[in-house]
């Protein structure tokens, strides 16, 4: 085991956080992660590209929520911290805002709390988005988050971790229900609608890490947010989503497999 990486985890078996965190350029994964990256990247050589566009659309919805005034923000499946990460753009804008970042990966989370050691607006902890109501009282417990405020809570590539049997939608829907009028709900998943086969292919390999993918449709996609009022321009392919610029968004949006969406709580009950 190689030194100041917890106990528990497993490395003969490629980790979903690692595989990203080797896509985006970061320096916190082993061989066997490598290996399954490198068979990925040969069969879509645009998925680093994928990972890239996905990290630059919570970038982009985070400052909306910024600029609507949250500063308190609860990031599930967050990952290994790499460049960009929620709370240095966050505390760039607003050094008062707080984040938690909760993964199921100990290697996230024991790099995040590396990188955020000395930050007391940030923290990292542990657990699965399959438990919302663990999350939200260890959210609570941290002192970071005050659910009586509005909050931003940051979805971003994790539902799709969640298999149907596990009920996605009851997960949103306990999350959604710990919040206040005011807060937002940002969500990217991944997506067969308008893929080619490879990618499809692609994403059949991430059934050789403990977090096997589902692709969901634009629709099942859109039902996550519930109620709550879609900010435009909707759920879109995640380049489409408010683009810095036109020249941002690539010619083929679709090819980065996945649809990205923001939405606000609007009303009580
Ligand atoms: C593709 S990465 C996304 C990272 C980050 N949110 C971003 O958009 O840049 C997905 C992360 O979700 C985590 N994850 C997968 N299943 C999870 C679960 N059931 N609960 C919490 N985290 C999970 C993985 O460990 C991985 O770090």
């Amino acid at each position: 085991m190689p030194d100041g990486l917890p106990a528990e985890i497993d490395l003969s078996r490629p980790s979903a956080a690692r595989v990203y965190d080797y896509f985006l350029g970061g320096a916190h994964n082993f061989e066997i992660d490598r290996q399954l990256a490198e068979q990925i990247a040969s069969m879509t050589p645009n998925l680093a590209a994928t990972m890239r566009a996905g990290r630059e659309f919570l970038r982009r919805a985070v400052r909306v929520l910024l600029d609507a005034g949250i500063d308190q923000f609860l990031d599930i499946g967050s990952g290994i911290p790499t460049v960009g990460n929620v709370h240095e753009v966050a505390q760039a804008a607003n050094p008062e805002a707080r984040i938690v970042y909760v993964d199921i990966d100990p290697v996230a989370v024991a790099h995040s709390r590396e990188l955020l050691a000395g930050n007391e607006r940030a923290t990292a902890i542990r657990a699965d988005l399959r438990e919302p109501k663990l999350i939200l009282e260890l959210a609570r417990s941290s002192g970071l988050i005050d659910f009586d405020r509005p909050v931003g809570i940051l979805l971003a590539g994790v539902v799709h971790f969640i298999p149907d049997v596990d009920r996605p939608g009851d997960i949103l829907a306990a999350l959604r229900a710990a919040a206040v009028p005011g807060s937002f709900l940002v969500v990217s998943h991944s997506t067969f609608e308008d893929q080619p086969q490879e990618m499809l292919d692609a994403q059949r390999l991430s059934a050789r890490t403990d977090t096997e993918i589902t692709l969901r449709s634009r629709a099942e996609i859109t039902g996550f947010f519930g109620d709550w009022t879609l900010l435009e321009p909707g759920v879109v392919h995640m380049p489409l989503w408010r683009p810095d610029s036109p020249a941002d968004v690539d010619e083929r949006p679709e090819r980065f497999g996945a649809f990205g969406g923001v939405a606000r709580y609007d009303h009580a009950g």
